[in-house]
This record gives C-alpha cells, structure tokens and sequence, in this order.
C-alpha cells in the first residue's frame, strides 16, 4: 500500500517514548545464527521491514524461525544445504552481505549477490573481501555475484581501517567468520560501534571467544562449534536519537526510555552545546529546551563521533539556530539529499562538497516533500513537526525500514502525524485486486519513483 504521512506542525513534543530494539544490532545477529546449531530466542528485534527480509533469507537457507506471541524471535537451522543471497532479496537490503562470513564460516561456500550502491552512496564491500581472503578464502567475482570458498579458515591478522576509516558491517562480517576459523584472528582498526559490542555479546553467549569488540582491535579465538541461546538485543540509538532532537527541535520535553549515554554522547554533547538542557538517567535520557538554539558544527564520523545516521536529523535543528551551522560528513560524503528537500521547506542549506552549510532561519514552513533514505524521511518527519502548517512526506516505505510505526511513538507524544494511503495509488491498485503483496509494494514503489520530481 502506497502511503504518505501528513504532519501538522506546532505541537512540542512532551510525555514519555520507549525506544524499540536496534536495527542495525539486530541484523548481524540474526545472520549469525547460521553460525550454530540448537535453538536461538532472540527478544527485542523490533518488527521491521529489513528484519522481514533478513528472515525471508534465512528460511532459503534452511533457518526456521517463528515470532512467538511474547514478540521474541525463536530461530533453528534446520539444513545446511543452501548458500546463496540472490540479487533479488541483496537489492531490497544491502545487509544481505552479512550472509557472507556466516555460510562460509560455517558451509564452506558462500555465493552472495554483490550489493550496489544506494542513495546515501557507493558502498563498497572491498574490506569484507580483504577480511574474507585473509581467512584463507577463496573469492571469484562472477555475474555480478561474490563467490568465496575454503574448506576451512584460518586466524590471521587483519588490518581493515579503508580510506573512511573502520568498517561497521565489514567488521561484522569478518568477526562471524572468524568465530569458527582455527586459531586466533586479530582486526586492528575494528569498528567501536555499540552494534559491534552487541554482535559480541551475542555470539560469546553461544560459546564463541572474542575480546575487545567496541575498541578498535578485537581478538577472535575460533571455536569448533556455536550453540543457539537466549539473547536480548540493545536498544536502538539512533530511534532514541531521533527522538531525543525531536524533542529539543519542537521545545517539548521528553523522557525517551532505552537511550543510553554511552551510545548518544556525541548526540548529547551536540543538543546541549545548541541549547537543549538533558538530564541523564541509567536507561533513559529526558531532553526539554526552549526552542531557542545556538549554531553548532558537527561532524559525522565513526564511533564514538557523530552518528552518520543522525546527521540529517541534527540538520533539521540547526536550520532553526540563530547564525551559521557546518555540518561535516565524513562517513558517507554524498548524504545530503535530504537537503533541497529541507529548503523547499523553508530551510537555507547549502552543501559544498561533503559540507552543509546551515544559516539559520526563523521558521520551516510546511510543503509537500519526497523521502529519498530512510534517516533523510526521519529528517523530514521532523522538519514536519516544526514547520507552520501542513508537511506531506511521500515515500514513506523507506521509513518503515528502520523505524517501527514511527507515528505511533509520536502520536503518543502529542504529535498531529496521520498515515493515509496515497489516493492516485489506490486508484491503480484496484484495477489488479488479486495482486499478491509482492506486486502491491513494487507497484507502489514504481508508482513513487514515477511521481519524484
Ligand atoms: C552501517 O552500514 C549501517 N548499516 C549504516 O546504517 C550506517 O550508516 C553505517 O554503518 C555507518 O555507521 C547497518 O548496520 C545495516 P560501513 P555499513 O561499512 O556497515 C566505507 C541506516 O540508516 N567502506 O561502516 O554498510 C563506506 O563506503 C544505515 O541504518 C569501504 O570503503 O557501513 C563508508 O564510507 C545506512 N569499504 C565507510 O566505509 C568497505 O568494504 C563506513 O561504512 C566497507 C565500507
């Protein structure tokens, strides 16, 4: 169903939201049940579309899982026999490359579609590679498909800083890997990411030895076998994050449940250092202001800096700070769509290079706007809540990626944010009234595509 979310602006936020279970945590961990055997409940996984994906592919790969009625995730490998991520299901989800480490770890073989780029950039897999072949793997490019075999693996050391820095996905990929290698491997230039630490804990739970994930080198002892167990996924960041600017952007004040200090100290620094007063509790973070902001220069980076996943968001605050803002990205240079989108609303935002340069304006003011990636649609929603008047966010398939029933959460906290099925959509969607989900949502989003500008 092709659907737009319609958002008076004007009303601060204030009450209390908890935050659902991490996207990005739970991705890797759900690939790496192919790395065990026995039983996997996972709590926490929050219900989202690239999940719905993830376990699309894990069930080719013989996984059988079922969302029990408490909401955790019970998972098994049943067979061993599988070893492909086709193009068709790596294209709905770059994370699909996370099948990578896990079959070949474990399988022997593993035959992933290479992912391509994405609005937010180029993306490159080649850190994975070097990690895959320092391994012992051997790695054939063929049809557009990455094709990498070893009877076994085998421990080394692996330098896998590029020329971003660390690799959070990458990282992933080569400690599941390694989990099962012989012998000891060390990543120097580890991706510190919150989500790695929480990969760690999951697989040390399953009798895997790793050490120091969540600082830059990380020592992986192989073990010959990992055994499914209960795990809990951390909370998600970067929802808390959206919330948390939210709450500061609209001068509301909010207590978000399951925002943890130690994940969000850049964010926090950033919100305070504009104004925003926070106060900092064990499980959660409350976050009020006055709506009056000072300019402030951020600069996206890898953990523990500003989190590139929060840089659109922050981008709509400091658009209403009084003087100039520069926003820096450095992880992803070209993630700046959500910028002309921010100025039809009223902001006056400049990119140069990898740079937005923010002058600061009175107000937003409410215009229809096209989500072009799943933070950028998170931007706009919030430029929404602030904007006088009506904000149309079209495309909104890109928000239920990462973000489960977001106007839920923020209806709860005194949001005027409706979901309505776009009508030129419906009208199409009747002609073919047997169409299969599948053809529902592709249809949908040709629909969109066709629509943007
Ligand atoms: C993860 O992507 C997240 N995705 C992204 O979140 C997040 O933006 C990103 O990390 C950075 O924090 C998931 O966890 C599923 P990277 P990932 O490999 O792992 C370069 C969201 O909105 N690089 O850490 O793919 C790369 O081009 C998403 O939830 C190489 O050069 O990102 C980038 O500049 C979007 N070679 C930098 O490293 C490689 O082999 C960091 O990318 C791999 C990456």
């Amino acid at each position: 169903m092709l659907e737009k979310f319609c958002v008076h602006g004007g009303t601060p936020l204030s009450g209390t939201v908890r935050v659902h279970g991490s996207k990005n945590a739970a991705l890797p961990i759900l690939y790496s049940v192919l790395l065990t055997r026995g039983r996997t409940v996972l709590e926490n996984v929050p219900p989202l579309r690239d999940v719905t994906s993830t376990l699309e592919l894990l069930s080719t790969l013989g996984v059988k899982w079922e969302r029990r009625p408490d909401g955790a995730l019970e998972l098994e490998v049943l067979r061993e026999d599988g070893f492909e991520a086709p193009y068709d299901l790596v294209r709905k989800m770059r994370a699909s490359i996370y099948a990578l480490g896990p079959l070949l770890a474990k399988r022997g073989r593993a035959r992933v579609s290479r992912p391509g780029g994405c609005n937010i950039g180029v993306r490159p897999i080649d850190l994975h590679l070097k990690g895959m072949l320092a391994l012992g793997a051997e790695i054939r490019n063929e049809g557009g498909y990455v094709c990498a075999e070893a009877p076994h693996l085998t421990g080394r050391r692996i330098y896998l800083g590029g020329a971003s820095g660390s690799t959070v996905s990458g990282t992933a990929n080569v400690m599941m890997a390694a989990a099962l290698a012989r012998g000891t491997t060390v990543i120097e230039h580890a991706a510190c990411e919150p989500e790695i630490a929480d990969l760690a804990r999951y697989l040390n739970a399953c009798g895997a030895g790793i050490r120091g994930a969540g600082t830059p080198v990380v020592a992986i002892e192989g073990v010959s076998e990992l055994r499914g167990c209960k795990y809990r996924v951390m909370p998600d960041r970067i929802e808390a994050g959206t919330f948390m600017i939210g709450a500061a952007l609209t001068a509301g004040e909010v207590r978000v449940e399951g925002a943890r200090f130690e994940h969000l100290a850049a964010l926090i620094d950033a919100l305070e250092s504009a104004g925003a007063c926070l106060q900092i509790e064990d499980d959660a973070v409350q976050v009020s202001s006055d709506g009056d902001f000072r300019p402030v220069d951020v600069t996206a980076l890898p953990y523990p800096g500003f989190p590139t996943d929060l840089q659109s968001q922050i981008t709509v605050l400091l658009s209403l700070a009084n003087g100039i803002s520069v926003v820096t990205e450095k992880i992803y240079p070209d993630r700046f769509i959500h910028v002309a989108e921010l100025n039809r609303l009223g902001a006056n935002v400049r990119k140069e290079g990898s740079l937005a340069i923010i002058h600061g304006v009175k107000r937003l003011s409410g215009a229809p706007v096209m989500a072009s990636d799943l933070r950028a649609s998170a931007c706009l929603i919030l430029a929404g809540l602030v904007a006088n008047g009506m904000t149309e966010i079209n495309r909104v398939y890109h928000i239920d990626r990462g973000y489960h029933r977001i106007e839920e959460s923020l209806k709860g906290l005194g949001a005027q944010i409706e979901r309505v099925p776009v009508e030129a959509d419906s009208a199409l969607l009747s002609l073919v009234p047997d169409a299969s989900p599948e053809l529902r949502e592709r249809l949908g989003e040709y629909l969109q595509i066709a629509a943007a500008p």
